[in-house]
Protein backbone atom coordinates (compact mmCIF):
# COMPACT_ATOMS: atom_id res chain seq x y z
CA UNK A 1 0.00 0.00 0.00
CA UNK A 2 1.17 3.02 -0.97
CA UNK A 3 0.95 6.15 2.05
CA UNK A 4 0.26 9.73 0.15
CA UNK A 5 0.48 12.79 2.79
CA UNK A 6 -0.16 15.99 2.29
CA UNK A 7 -1.06 19.41 4.25
CA UNK A 8 -2.74 22.85 4.57
CA UNK A 9 -4.77 25.12 6.26
CA UNK A 10 -7.92 24.79 3.68
CA UNK A 11 -9.45 28.40 4.58
CA UNK A 12 -12.80 28.49 2.73
CA UNK A 13 -12.52 25.35 0.64
CA UNK A 14 -11.51 26.11 -3.05
CA UNK A 15 -11.22 24.22 -6.06
CA UNK A 16 -7.84 24.88 -5.57
CA UNK A 17 -8.06 21.99 -2.67
CA UNK A 18 -10.12 20.11 -4.47
CA UNK A 19 -7.84 19.46 -7.25
CA UNK A 20 -4.68 18.89 -5.23
CA UNK A 21 -6.53 16.57 -2.85
CA UNK A 22 -7.91 14.61 -6.00
CA UNK A 23 -4.52 14.00 -7.58
CA UNK A 24 -2.69 13.08 -3.96
CA UNK A 25 -5.06 10.70 -3.57
CA UNK A 26 -4.57 9.21 -7.04
CA UNK A 27 -0.70 9.00 -6.42
CA UNK A 28 -1.21 6.49 -4.07
CA UNK A 29 -3.73 4.14 -1.74
CA UNK A 30 -3.65 6.43 1.30
CA UNK A 31 -4.18 9.27 1.59
CA UNK A 32 -3.09 11.89 4.89
CA UNK A 33 -4.55 15.25 4.74
CA UNK A 34 -2.84 17.47 7.97
CA UNK A 35 -4.64 20.45 8.71
CA UNK A 36 -2.91 23.21 10.08
CA UNK A 37 -4.33 25.12 13.83
CA UNK A 38 -4.71 28.47 13.97
CA UNK A 39 -2.17 28.52 16.37
CA UNK A 40 0.14 27.43 14.31
CA UNK A 41 -0.63 29.25 11.27
CA UNK A 42 -0.58 32.44 13.43
CA UNK A 43 3.11 31.82 15.08
CA UNK A 44 3.78 31.29 11.45
CA UNK A 45 2.61 34.62 10.40
CA UNK A 46 0.04 33.04 8.58
CA UNK A 47 -3.22 35.49 9.37
CA UNK A 48 -7.13 36.00 8.51
CA UNK A 49 -7.75 32.59 8.83
CA UNK A 50 -11.63 32.68 8.97
CA UNK A 51 -12.78 28.94 9.69
CA UNK A 52 -12.37 27.76 12.93
CA UNK A 53 -10.28 24.47 12.66
CA UNK A 54 -12.98 22.04 13.06
CA UNK A 55 -14.87 23.46 10.07
CA UNK A 56 -12.09 23.21 7.70
CA UNK A 57 -11.30 19.36 8.99
CA UNK A 58 -15.46 19.30 7.90
CA UNK A 59 -14.25 20.58 4.50
CA UNK A 60 -11.53 18.48 3.79
CA UNK A 61 -13.39 15.25 5.25
CA UNK A 62 -16.35 16.42 3.18
CA UNK A 63 -14.85 16.16 -0.78
CA UNK A 64 -13.95 12.59 0.26
CA UNK A 65 -10.37 11.80 -1.17
CA UNK A 66 -8.75 11.93 2.56
CA UNK A 67 -8.41 8.42 4.34
CA UNK A 68 -7.28 9.93 7.54
CA UNK A 69 -6.67 14.08 8.40
CA UNK A 70 -4.62 14.93 11.17
CA UNK A 71 -3.77 18.02 12.78
CA UNK A 72 -0.60 19.98 12.31
CA UNK A 73 0.29 22.29 15.19
CA UNK A 74 3.92 22.66 15.40
CA UNK A 75 7.32 23.29 13.45
CA UNK A 76 8.96 20.19 12.27
CA UNK A 77 6.03 17.89 12.76
CA UNK A 78 5.90 16.54 9.13
CA UNK A 79 9.42 14.24 9.44
CA UNK A 80 7.46 13.09 12.88
CA UNK A 81 4.24 12.09 10.47
CA UNK A 82 5.98 10.42 7.53
CA UNK A 83 7.94 8.14 10.03
CA UNK A 84 4.89 7.88 11.90
CA UNK A 85 3.00 6.89 9.70
CA UNK A 86 5.16 5.31 7.33
CA UNK A 87 4.62 7.66 4.27
CA UNK A 88 6.10 7.07 0.62
CA UNK A 89 4.86 10.26 -0.91
CA UNK A 90 5.05 13.80 0.17
CA UNK A 91 2.52 16.43 -1.64
CA UNK A 92 2.16 20.05 -2.03
CA UNK A 93 1.56 22.53 -4.15
CA UNK A 94 4.11 23.93 -6.41
CA UNK A 95 3.88 27.49 -4.61
CA UNK A 96 5.99 25.40 -1.90
CA UNK A 97 8.46 24.55 -4.81
CA UNK A 98 12.30 23.29 -3.39
CA UNK A 99 10.87 24.30 0.34
CA UNK A 100 10.51 21.13 1.28
CA UNK A 101 13.17 19.13 -0.55
CA UNK A 102 14.74 18.31 3.16
CA UNK A 103 11.95 15.92 3.28
CA UNK A 104 13.23 13.91 0.77
CA UNK A 105 15.75 12.24 2.81
CA UNK A 106 12.16 10.58 4.32
CA UNK A 107 10.42 10.11 1.66
CA UNK A 108 9.31 11.12 -1.75
CA UNK A 109 8.78 14.71 -2.25
CA UNK A 110 6.03 16.00 -5.09
CA UNK A 111 5.38 19.42 -5.88
CA UNK A 112 1.95 19.38 -7.74
CA UNK A 113 1.09 22.13 -10.36
CA UNK A 114 -1.10 24.78 -8.20
CA UNK A 115 -4.87 25.34 -10.00
CA UNK A 116 -4.29 28.96 -11.50
CA UNK A 117 -6.91 31.83 -10.38
CA UNK A 118 -8.08 30.62 -6.94
CA UNK A 119 -6.81 30.69 -3.71
CA UNK A 120 -8.15 31.65 0.04
CA UNK A 121 -6.37 34.61 -0.01
CA UNK A 122 -8.23 35.41 -2.87
CA UNK A 123 -11.86 34.25 -1.70
CA UNK A 124 -11.53 36.36 1.29
CA UNK A 125 -11.17 39.17 -0.87
CA UNK A 126 -14.33 38.30 -2.74
CA UNK A 127 -16.23 37.68 0.33
CA UNK A 128 -15.10 40.81 2.66
CA UNK A 129 -14.82 44.36 1.88
CA UNK A 130 -11.36 45.99 1.33
CA UNK A 131 -10.64 47.39 4.74
CA UNK A 132 -8.94 51.13 3.56
CA UNK A 133 -7.21 52.73 6.69
CA UNK A 134 -6.77 56.24 7.03
CA UNK A 135 -4.20 57.09 9.34
CA UNK A 136 -4.47 60.02 12.05
CA UNK A 137 -0.89 60.97 12.98
CA UNK A 138 2.45 60.54 11.47
CA UNK A 139 4.79 59.71 13.89
CA UNK A 140 6.41 56.47 15.22
CA UNK A 141 3.73 54.28 15.68
CA UNK A 142 2.15 55.10 12.69
CA UNK A 143 4.82 53.92 10.81
CA UNK A 144 5.21 50.95 12.74
CA UNK A 145 1.28 50.44 11.98
CA UNK A 146 1.65 51.20 8.06
CA UNK A 147 4.72 48.55 7.55
CA UNK A 148 3.09 45.89 9.74
CA UNK A 149 -1.10 46.00 7.60
CA UNK A 150 1.34 44.98 5.09
CA UNK A 151 1.56 41.42 6.08
CA UNK A 152 -2.44 41.47 6.60
CA UNK A 153 -4.65 40.80 3.86
CA UNK A 154 -7.57 42.17 3.46
CA UNK A 155 -6.45 45.56 4.34
CA UNK A 156 -5.05 48.26 2.69
CA UNK A 157 -3.57 52.00 3.91
CA UNK A 158 -4.86 54.60 1.70
CA UNK A 159 -3.60 57.53 3.55
CA UNK A 160 -3.09 60.03 6.40
CA UNK A 161 -4.49 62.88 8.02
CA UNK A 162 -2.45 65.51 10.20
CA UNK A 163 -3.46 69.03 10.53
CA UNK A 164 -0.08 69.71 9.48
CA UNK A 165 0.00 69.42 5.51
CA UNK A 166 3.68 69.18 5.10
CA UNK A 167 3.70 66.52 7.37
CA UNK A 168 0.82 64.74 5.95
CA UNK A 169 2.60 65.00 2.48
CA UNK A 170 5.96 63.72 3.92
CA UNK A 171 4.36 60.54 5.69
CA UNK A 172 2.16 60.21 2.54
CA UNK A 173 6.25 60.38 0.56
CA UNK A 174 7.78 58.12 2.69
CA UNK A 175 5.09 55.15 2.56
CA UNK A 176 3.72 55.45 -0.68
CA UNK A 177 0.27 56.62 0.38
CA UNK A 178 -2.40 58.10 -2.32
CA UNK A 179 -3.87 60.13 -0.11
CA UNK A 180 -2.75 62.97 2.26
CA UNK A 181 -5.03 65.43 4.21
CA UNK A 182 -5.21 68.27 6.31
CA UNK A 183 -9.31 68.09 6.51
CA UNK A 184 -10.43 65.41 8.62
CA UNK A 185 -13.74 65.59 6.91
CA UNK A 186 -12.33 65.16 3.49
CA UNK A 187 -10.08 62.69 4.70
CA UNK A 188 -12.92 60.27 6.59
CA UNK A 189 -14.92 60.76 2.98
CA UNK A 190 -11.68 58.48 0.99
CA UNK A 191 -11.10 55.79 3.53
CA UNK A 192 -14.11 53.24 5.70
CA UNK A 193 -11.20 52.92 8.55
CA UNK A 194 -8.98 54.95 10.47
CA UNK A 195 -6.35 53.83 13.25
CA UNK A 196 -5.72 56.83 15.15
CA UNK A 197 -2.29 57.53 16.36
CA UNK A 198 -2.26 60.85 17.20
CA UNK A 199 -1.88 62.51 20.58
CA UNK A 200 -3.74 60.86 23.58
CA UNK A 201 -6.02 63.96 23.80
CA UNK A 202 -7.07 64.31 20.26
CA UNK A 203 -8.39 60.52 20.50
CA UNK A 204 -11.87 60.83 21.84
CA UNK A 205 -12.85 63.80 18.85
CA UNK A 206 -11.16 61.99 15.89
CA UNK A 207 -12.76 58.52 17.07
CA UNK A 208 -16.31 60.44 17.51
CA UNK A 209 -16.33 62.23 14.28
CA UNK A 210 -14.98 58.68 12.48
CA UNK A 211 -17.85 56.76 13.98
CA UNK A 212 -20.41 59.46 13.42
CA UNK A 213 -19.76 58.92 9.77
CA UNK A 214 -20.04 54.99 10.47
CA UNK A 215 -16.18 54.19 9.92
CA UNK A 216 -14.44 51.56 12.18
CA UNK A 217 -11.96 52.64 14.17
CA UNK A 218 -9.01 51.66 15.40
CA UNK A 219 -7.46 53.76 18.18
CA UNK A 220 -4.19 53.79 19.82
CA UNK A 221 -3.82 53.28 23.83
CA UNK A 222 -5.00 55.36 25.85
CA UNK A 223 -7.95 55.36 23.75
CA UNK A 224 -9.51 58.22 26.07
CA UNK A 225 -9.03 59.30 29.05
CA UNK A 226 -12.36 59.59 30.85
CA UNK A 227 -14.85 56.48 31.67
CA UNK A 228 -17.63 58.55 29.98
CA UNK A 229 -15.66 59.14 27.04
CA UNK A 230 -15.06 55.54 26.65
CA UNK A 231 -18.72 54.38 26.86
CA UNK A 232 -20.17 57.45 24.61
CA UNK A 233 -17.81 56.13 22.10
CA UNK A 234 -18.60 52.08 22.45
CA UNK A 235 -22.67 53.21 22.27
CA UNK A 236 -22.00 55.25 19.37
CA UNK A 237 -20.14 52.40 17.45
CA UNK A 238 -22.95 49.87 18.30
CA UNK A 239 -25.87 52.45 17.23
CA UNK A 240 -23.67 53.04 14.01
CA UNK A 241 -22.99 49.33 13.18
CA UNK A 242 -19.42 49.99 13.25
CA UNK A 243 -16.07 48.44 15.32
CA UNK A 244 -14.22 50.24 17.98
CA UNK A 245 -10.99 48.76 19.02
CA UNK A 246 -8.30 49.97 21.43
CA UNK A 247 -4.75 49.05 20.01
CA UNK A 248 -2.69 47.75 23.08
CA UNK A 249 -0.92 45.02 20.99
CA UNK A 250 -0.28 43.00 24.23
CA UNK A 251 -3.61 41.73 24.23
CA UNK A 252 -3.43 40.13 20.56
CA UNK A 253 -0.30 38.63 20.56
CA UNK A 254 -0.53 34.92 20.76
CA UNK A 255 1.92 34.41 23.57
CA UNK A 256 -0.01 36.99 25.85
CA UNK A 257 -3.78 35.42 25.17
CA UNK A 258 -2.08 32.22 25.93
CA UNK A 259 -0.33 33.50 29.34
CA UNK A 260 -3.53 34.90 30.03
CA UNK A 261 -5.80 31.57 29.73
CA UNK A 262 -2.41 29.27 31.42
CA UNK A 263 -2.25 31.73 34.57
CA UNK A 264 -5.97 31.51 34.68
CA UNK A 265 -6.15 27.61 34.85
CA UNK A 266 -4.91 27.69 37.81
CA UNK A 267 -1.44 26.25 36.99
CA UNK A 268 -0.39 28.53 39.70
CA UNK A 269 -2.77 28.11 42.47
CA UNK A 270 -5.14 31.17 43.26
CA UNK A 271 -3.60 34.33 41.50
CA UNK A 272 -2.48 36.87 44.82
CA UNK A 273 -0.41 39.32 43.09
CA UNK A 274 0.40 40.88 39.61
CA UNK A 275 3.34 43.07 39.42
CA UNK A 276 3.77 44.54 35.71
CA UNK A 277 6.70 46.85 34.70
CA UNK A 278 7.41 49.06 31.57
CA UNK A 279 9.77 52.25 31.41
CA UNK A 280 11.26 53.57 28.65
CA UNK A 281 13.83 56.20 28.95
CA UNK A 282 12.68 59.27 27.06
CA UNK A 283 13.92 62.91 26.29
CA UNK A 284 12.97 65.96 27.88
CA UNK A 285 11.65 67.63 24.67
CA UNK A 286 9.84 64.20 23.82
CA UNK A 287 5.65 64.82 23.53
CA UNK A 288 5.46 62.24 26.28
CA UNK A 289 7.55 64.66 28.44
CA UNK A 290 6.37 67.74 27.43
CA UNK A 291 2.58 67.69 26.60
CA UNK A 292 1.77 68.95 30.45
CA UNK A 293 -2.11 68.35 30.26
CA UNK A 294 -1.85 64.49 29.15
CA UNK A 295 1.69 63.56 29.30
CA UNK A 296 3.77 61.27 31.69
CA UNK A 297 4.85 58.02 32.09
CA UNK A 298 1.23 56.77 33.01
CA UNK A 299 -0.79 57.74 30.41
CA UNK A 300 2.08 56.77 27.82
CA UNK A 301 2.96 53.41 29.33
CA UNK A 302 0.45 51.78 31.89
CA UNK A 303 -2.49 50.35 29.27
CA UNK A 304 0.33 47.76 29.06
CA UNK A 305 1.00 47.35 32.78
CA UNK A 306 -2.77 47.76 33.57
CA UNK A 307 -3.61 44.61 30.90
CA UNK A 308 -2.62 41.72 32.66
CA UNK A 309 -3.66 43.28 36.42
CA UNK A 310 -7.35 43.33 35.09
CA UNK A 311 -7.25 40.18 32.78
CA UNK A 312 -6.02 38.23 35.88
CA UNK A 313 -8.10 39.92 39.05
CA UNK A 314 -10.82 41.44 37.27
CA UNK A 315 -11.61 45.25 37.33
CA UNK A 316 -13.36 44.96 40.90
CA UNK A 317 -10.90 46.49 42.40
CA UNK A 318 -10.92 48.18 46.04
CA UNK A 319 -8.64 50.99 45.46
CA UNK A 320 -5.84 52.62 43.79
CA UNK A 321 -2.87 54.67 45.19
CA UNK A 322 -0.76 55.89 42.64
CA UNK A 323 2.86 57.48 43.80
CA UNK A 324 4.74 59.30 41.24
CA UNK A 325 8.13 61.37 41.08
CA UNK A 326 7.77 64.56 39.34
CA UNK A 327 9.25 66.25 36.32
CA UNK A 328 10.14 69.88 36.60
CA UNK A 329 7.17 70.58 34.68
CA UNK A 330 4.96 68.34 37.29
CA UNK A 331 4.25 65.26 34.65
CA UNK A 332 5.12 61.92 36.23
CA UNK A 333 8.82 60.65 34.99
CA UNK A 334 7.79 57.71 37.22
CA UNK A 335 4.80 56.20 38.70
CA UNK A 336 3.79 53.22 40.99
CA UNK A 337 0.22 52.43 41.03
CA UNK A 338 -0.82 49.60 43.97
CA UNK A 339 -4.21 48.16 43.20
CA UNK A 340 -5.97 46.24 45.91
CA UNK A 341 -8.70 43.67 45.27
CA UNK A 342 -10.43 41.76 48.11
CA UNK A 343 -8.36 38.77 48.12
CA UNK A 344 -5.10 40.05 45.91
CA UNK A 345 -3.07 42.90 44.75
CA UNK A 346 -1.06 44.29 42.14
CA UNK A 347 1.67 46.83 41.54
CA UNK A 348 1.79 48.74 37.75
CA UNK A 349 5.47 50.68 37.27
CA UNK A 350 5.78 52.69 34.45
CA UNK A 351 8.76 55.52 34.03
CA UNK A 352 9.79 57.94 31.82
CA UNK A 353 12.60 59.32 33.57
CA UNK A 354 13.53 55.70 35.74
CA UNK A 355 14.57 52.84 34.59
CA UNK A 356 13.52 49.38 36.10
CA UNK A 357 13.35 45.92 35.25
CA UNK A 358 10.76 45.54 32.99
CA UNK A 359 9.12 41.96 33.97
CA UNK A 360 5.17 40.64 34.81
CA UNK A 361 5.55 38.50 38.06
CA UNK A 362 1.95 36.63 38.59
CA UNK A 363 2.30 35.01 42.25
CA UNK A 364 -0.46 32.49 43.24
CA UNK A 365 -0.68 30.20 45.77
CA UNK A 366 1.70 27.23 44.75
CA UNK A 367 4.17 28.79 42.49
CA UNK A 368 4.40 32.06 40.14
CA UNK A 369 5.19 32.77 36.34
CA UNK A 370 8.12 34.87 35.40
CA UNK A 371 8.00 37.07 32.05
CA UNK A 372 10.43 38.98 31.54
CA UNK A 373 10.97 42.16 29.29
CA UNK A 374 10.00 42.40 26.47
CA UNK A 375 6.56 40.59 28.15
CA UNK A 376 4.32 42.91 26.52
CA UNK A 377 5.32 41.13 22.69
CA UNK A 378 5.10 38.26 25.29
CA UNK A 379 6.82 35.57 23.17
CA UNK A 380 8.00 33.10 26.44
CA UNK A 381 7.26 32.72 30.23
CA UNK A 382 8.45 30.74 32.76
CA UNK A 383 6.29 28.56 35.70
CA UNK A 384 8.23 28.67 38.85
CA UNK A 385 7.74 26.43 41.90
CA UNK A 386 8.91 25.60 45.29
CA UNK A 387 9.97 22.25 43.98
CA UNK A 388 12.17 24.10 41.15
CA UNK A 389 12.86 20.89 38.84
CA UNK A 390 8.90 20.98 38.31
CA UNK A 391 9.78 24.84 36.70
CA UNK A 392 8.81 25.05 32.69
CA UNK A 393 9.44 27.28 30.13
CA UNK A 394 6.71 27.87 27.16
CA UNK A 395 7.81 29.66 23.83
CA UNK A 396 5.21 31.02 21.84
CA UNK A 397 6.71 32.63 19.11
CA UNK A 398 5.34 34.95 16.55
CA UNK A 399 6.01 37.25 13.89
CA UNK A 400 6.69 40.98 14.16
CA UNK A 401 6.68 42.93 16.65
CA UNK A 402 2.76 41.78 17.41
CA UNK A 403 1.23 44.93 15.47
CA UNK A 404 0.40 42.57 12.61
CA UNK A 405 -2.32 40.33 14.94
CA UNK A 406 -3.93 43.70 16.43
CA UNK A 407 -4.68 44.25 12.92
CA UNK A 408 -5.75 41.18 11.95
CA UNK A 409 -7.85 40.90 15.17
CA UNK A 410 -9.61 43.87 13.34
CA UNK A 411 -10.48 42.43 9.80
CA UNK A 412 -11.82 39.51 11.51
CA UNK A 413 -13.88 41.79 13.72
CA UNK A 414 -15.07 44.26 10.97
CA UNK A 415 -15.95 41.19 9.33
CA UNK A 416 -17.68 39.54 11.65
CA UNK A 417 -15.64 36.22 12.78
CA UNK A 418 -13.14 35.26 14.58
CA UNK A 419 -14.90 35.54 17.79
CA UNK A 420 -12.11 37.62 18.85
CA UNK A 421 -13.76 39.90 21.64
CA UNK A 422 -12.60 38.19 24.46
CA UNK A 423 -8.94 39.35 23.99
CA UNK A 424 -9.71 43.33 25.09
CA UNK A 425 -13.36 43.22 25.98
CA UNK A 426 -15.26 46.72 25.34
CA UNK A 427 -15.38 46.55 29.71
CA UNK A 428 -11.64 46.00 29.59
CA UNK A 429 -10.74 49.66 28.04
CA UNK A 430 -13.89 51.41 29.76
CA UNK A 431 -12.01 50.13 33.24
CA UNK A 432 -8.83 51.37 31.10
CA UNK A 433 -9.74 54.84 30.98
CA UNK A 434 -11.58 55.35 34.60
CA UNK A 435 -8.25 54.14 35.62
CA UNK A 436 -6.47 56.85 33.70
CA UNK A 437 -9.04 59.09 34.66
CA UNK A 438 -8.65 58.54 38.23
CA UNK A 439 -5.33 59.15 37.88
CA UNK A 440 -4.95 62.15 35.76
CA UNK A 441 -7.70 63.68 38.41
CA UNK A 442 -5.23 62.75 41.75
CA UNK A 443 -2.12 63.84 40.19
CA UNK A 444 -2.90 66.21 38.08
CA UNK A 445 -4.80 68.61 40.66
N1 LIG B 1 -3.36 24.90 -3.65
C1 LIG B 1 -3.42 24.62 -5.01
N2 LIG B 1 -4.00 25.52 -5.85
C2 LIG B 1 -4.50 26.68 -5.38
C3 LIG B 1 -4.47 26.97 -4.00
C4 LIG B 1 -3.89 26.05 -3.15
O1 LIG B 1 -2.96 23.58 -5.47
N3 LIG B 1 -5.05 27.53 -6.24
C5 LIG B 1 -2.71 23.96 -2.74
C6 LIG B 1 -1.51 24.56 -2.00
O2 LIG B 1 -0.38 24.61 -2.84
C7 LIG B 1 -1.37 23.59 -0.83
C8 LIG B 1 -2.82 23.21 -0.53
O3 LIG B 1 -3.58 23.57 -1.69
O4 LIG B 1 -0.67 22.44 -1.24
C9 LIG B 1 -3.35 23.93 0.68
O5 LIG B 1 -3.09 25.30 0.47
P1 LIG B 1 -3.58 26.49 1.43
O6 LIG B 1 -2.40 27.26 1.84
O7 LIG B 1 -4.48 25.97 2.45
O8 LIG B 1 -4.47 27.33 0.37
P2 LIG B 1 -4.21 28.71 -0.34
O9 LIG B 1 -5.40 28.98 -1.20
O10 LIG B 1 -2.89 28.73 -1.02
O11 LIG B 1 -4.24 29.69 0.92
P3 LIG B 1 -3.70 31.19 1.11
O12 LIG B 1 -4.24 32.02 0.00
O13 LIG B 1 -4.23 31.60 2.47
O14 LIG B 1 -2.18 31.10 1.11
Amino acid sequence: MKTVITYGTFDLFHEGHYNILKRAKALGDYLIVGVTTEGYDNSRGKLNIVEPLMERIEHVKECGFADKVIIEDHMGQKIEDIQKYHVDTFVIGSDWLGKFDYLKEYCEVIYLERTKGVSSTLKRKEEFQLIRFGVVGSGRIATRFVLEARYVSGVHVEGVYNPHIESAKKFAIDHELAVYEDDYDSFLEKINAVYIASPHGTHYEYAKRALERGRNVLVEKPMVLKKRDAEELFALAKKNGCILMEAIKTAYAPGFVRLIALAKSGVIGEIRDVEACFTKLTGDNTRELTDTEYGGSFTELASYTILPIIKLLGTDYKNIRFKCNNTQNNLDGYTKAYFEYEDAQATSKTGLKVKSEGQLIISGTSGYIKVTAPWWKTTEFELCYEDTSQNEKIYNHFKGDGLRYEISDFVSKVNRYGNNDFKLTREDSIAIAEIMERFLKEHRS
